[in-house]
């Protein structure tokens, strides 16, 4: 019995047992640092426009990617579009111009460029680290391309240097969405201060969160200003109340969100850290295991995000056994898990609507790194990788399991 998948009536490797919660939440933690945050902020009076906690978070968070300015912002979604509005001063009436995007991300990576007027093209992606592929990334420009936004998939950094380098040939931006990237590094360098602008996500499923929330990260004023204006209805950041000197809406987020942030913030690095050692334990333990293939570092990853563990499914290993009898068998013996993104981003309901109506939106260039993609991942979220040693034993003795019972 002990040997039988938990899915064919077997003992699950894990009967009782839960997983770090997600956000993690204490009673002590709220009564010796959550609460008197909130309560500063109740009794200040100050819940809203004076935005004394949203700049002091703003200012952390800045400091904490290596960036000159970073903008509070209510969504990771608004925050991508404030990064355009901000890199190619778009006030969003005007045609936006040609933005490059990978196939394999959420949506919101091209909403948010469509929300600015922009045309979306589809780009593939390296088959192995899962972000935008430069070469395919640079045969997609064209005399209207203004940006290119990469995405640093489930925290691993997109090859930014190579990214950079035809950026600067062609004369476009780079933008960063960093919504499952907090604290990944490139060559020792955060995300989101490796391209012109960064922006991120604190939804409830992100490694930093609020419940919502979002945060734009630069080193150049100009953007920053613009940034600011898009956010705060117009206002210059040191401007007068009643001066808008540009076209902005109010994405302004509640002081109590930065209140809960900047507390969290504080755990940000140490959580990064355990999520990396355990990735790295799994590598070593899930790479003997036939059909299994762990997420791969490149060589310009000095710390992973690990928003997601990225692994690939090969049947062949597991006697043939499809991707969602694996998935489900996985998930018998306690450990959540799941197929990831079902397939890629252009042909999602939404985004073929936007093509069926509008053309002249969306371009998409062949993606057979992502078809492939979608139908072998196999992904675990960042929770479990706050787990204890033994944790991770449970799941690589869960997979063992699984492929010895049914070869
Ligand atoms: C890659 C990516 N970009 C953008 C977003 C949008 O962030 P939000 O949900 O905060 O609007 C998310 C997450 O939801 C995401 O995963």
């Amino acid at each position: 019995m002990k040997d039988q998948p938990a899915v064919s009536g077997g003992i699950p490797v894990r009967h009782n047992k839960a997983w770090p919660s997600w956000p993690i939440v204490t009673e002590k933690e709220w009564e010796s640092d959550i609460e008197p945050k909130m309560r500063e902020v109740y009794l200040s009076q100050n819940e809203g426009l004076s935005g004394l906690k949203a700049t002091e978070f703003s200012q952390r968070y800045a400091k904490y990617t290596g960036t000159a300015y970073a903008t509070f912002m209510p969504h990771g979604t608004d925050s991508i579009s404030a990064a355009l509005a901000g890199a190619l001063d778009l006030d969003g009436l005007e045609e936006g111009g040609e933005v490059i995007v990978p196939n394999y991300t959420f949506v919101a990576t091209a909403s948010a460029a469509l929300d600015r007027r922009c045309t979306v093209t589809f780009v593939d992606i390296d088959p192995d680290n899962f972000t935008i592929n430069p070469p395919d990334l640079e045969e997609a420009i064209t005399d209207r391309t203004r940006a290119i936004i990469v995405v640093h998939l489930g925290g691993h950094p997109a090859n930014m240097e190579a990214i950079n380098k035809i950026a600067q040939q062609h004369n476009l931006k780079v933008i960063e969405d960093c919504a499952q990237a907090h604290g990944a590094e490139s060559h020792g360098q955060k995300v989101g201060s490796l391209g012109d602008i960064g922006a991120f996500s604190f939804q409830s499923s992100k490694n930093l969160t609020s419940g919502e929330g979002g945060m734009v990260t630069t080193d150049n004023v100009e953007f920053h200003n613009l940034v600011h204006a898009f956010m705060n209805v117009g206002r210059a950041p040191d401007g007068a109340r009643w001066e808008y000197p540009r076209l902005g809406w109010n994405y302004r987020p509640s002081e109590y969100l930065a209140a809960l942030l900047l507390v969290r913030l504080e755990k940000l690095e140490e959580q990064t850290d355990i999520r990396n050692q355990n990735a790295t334990y799994l590598f070593n333990e899930l790479k003997q295991i036939e059909g299994i293939t762990p997420p791969k570092l490149e060589s310009w990853v000095t710390k992973h995000g690990y928003h997601l563990y990225m692994m690939k499914y090969n049947p062949e290993g597991f006697g043939g056994k499809p991707r969602n009898e694996f998935l489900a068998a996985l998930s018998a013996e306690g450990i959540p898990c799941s197929s990831g993104y079902g397939s890629p981003l252009s042909k999602e309901g939404g985004i073929k609507h936007v093509a069926e109506l509008y053309p002249e939106k969306i371009r998409e260039f062949p993606c057979p790194n992502t078809e492939q993609v979608c139908t072998e991942s196999a992904w675990l979220f960042q929770n479990i990788l706050l787990g204890t040693r033994a944790d991770m034993d449970d799941i690589v003795e869960s997979i063992a399991k699984i492929q010895k019972a049914w070869n």
